[in-house]
């Protein structure tokens, strides 16, 4: 196996007069997980569906596992995986069914479809939960479990589609922990995203997407770097106070402070975190000036956005996403059928 993991060169697809992909451009090596980062409507769903053979490319070329998603699309499927926003699993059944079933429709053994989904509960962390229906499931379980159910042959190589959004903050970190112990294996993974810090956690480099086309791709320290790292953000006690935090912001931060009036918000990227925070809330407290809350945050995608292209995210009408993916779930597993 020297072969590239995916290759996607100039990758064209419109629906109607709509671009989805506009030239897009990807390298990911093998063994590692690669963030597809981009806001709604960005073309990350109709990226991977292209590389995943579900979807017809107009143009450009794609390899995945050094296979020609176009000209070898029975290969290609054998060595991938595929997780879609939302999970196909039945609902009546439990866990361990669920995982059979899968392990059936892939043409195993009883025998060994009883054993694979013994393994692959082991390893999500859901014994516990085997023999419970699926319905009683939490959304951070759910997404486990549909994981497991793509890692059913071992693919080389997984797409994952968002697999957080929806998820509460325990969810996401359950499922952060599953991707984490499948690269662990040697999987290689895309794992497309709205999430900065979701990129920042879990992908070794980080493909920046906006209408259809790459427009950063580097490691996730780079590219805090050149947004300007972590925020430090104030919120003043009184809409009166928010010029004198903006100077006592501004000493500390690394660019002009951004103020948000209605909610008298001060925030400006900082280089040393803890010395900024510090010093802020100090000055602030000595001069009498009442604070509301003060942190630090990381970057979010809309900053990310408008430190790349000069505008703010978009946000698209998702013609392609929600509900019709709910209604068709033959599209959102892997073309393993
Ligand atoms: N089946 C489809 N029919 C019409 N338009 C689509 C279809 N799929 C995607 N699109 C459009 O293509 C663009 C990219 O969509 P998508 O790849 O789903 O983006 P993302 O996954 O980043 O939200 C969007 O403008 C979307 O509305
Ligand atoms: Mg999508």
């Amino acid at each position: 196996m020297t072969h590239t993991a995916i290759v996607a060169e100039q990758l064209h697809k419109h629906y109607k007069e709509k671009r989805a992909l506009d030239g897009f451009d990807l390298t990911v090596p093998q063994g590692m997980v690669y963030g597809l980062l981009g806001p709604n409507g960005a073309g990350k769903t109709t990226a991977v569906r292209i590389l995943a053979t579900l979807v017809r490319l107009d143009a450009g070329r794609a390899l995945v596992a050094g296979y020609d998603v176009v000209e070898q699309p029975r290969q290609v499927r054998r060595s991938i995986g595929f997780t879609g926003q939302f999970a196909a699993l039945d609902e009546v059944l439990t866990g361990r069914q669920n995982l059979r079933m899968f392990g059936r429709l892939f043409h195993l053994t009883p025998k060994q479809a009883a054993r694979r989904a013994d393994e692959l509960l082991e390893r999500f962390d859901l014994v516990e939960a085997a023999g419970k229906g699926v319905r009683e499931y939490s959304g951070g379980m759910r997404r486990r479990l549909d994981l497991a159910s793509s890692m059913i042959l071992s693919p080389q190589i997984l797409f994952l589609d968002e697999p957080t959004t929806g998820l509460d903050p325990r969810g996401r970190n359950e499922v952060w922990e599953s991707v984490r112990s499948l690269v662990a294996g040697g999987t290689t993974v895309l794992l497309t995203t709205q999430y900065l810090d979701e990129a920042d956690q879990l992908a070794e480099r980080i493909a920046v997407i906006d209408h259809g086309r790459v427009i950063a791709d580097d490691t996730p320290d780079a590219l805090k770097t050149l947004i300007g790292g972590d925020r430090i953000e104030v919120v003043m006690k009184d809409a009166a106070d928010v010029p004198v935090a903006v100077k006592v912001v501004a000493r500390v931060a690394t660019a002009e402070p951004e103020v948000d009036d209605t909610s008298r918000r001060v925030h400006a990227p900082v280089a040393d975190r803890v010395a900024a925070l510090t010093d802020v809330a100090r000055t602030l407290q000595d001069d009498g000036i009442g604070v509301e809350d003060i942190g630090l945050r990381r970057p979010t995608l809309d900053e990310v956005f408008l430190r790349l292209t000069g505008h703010r995210v978009e946000e698209q009408p998702d013609e392609a996403g929600g509900a019709g993916e709910i209604s068709s779930p033959d599209t959102s597993r892997g073309a393993t059928r």
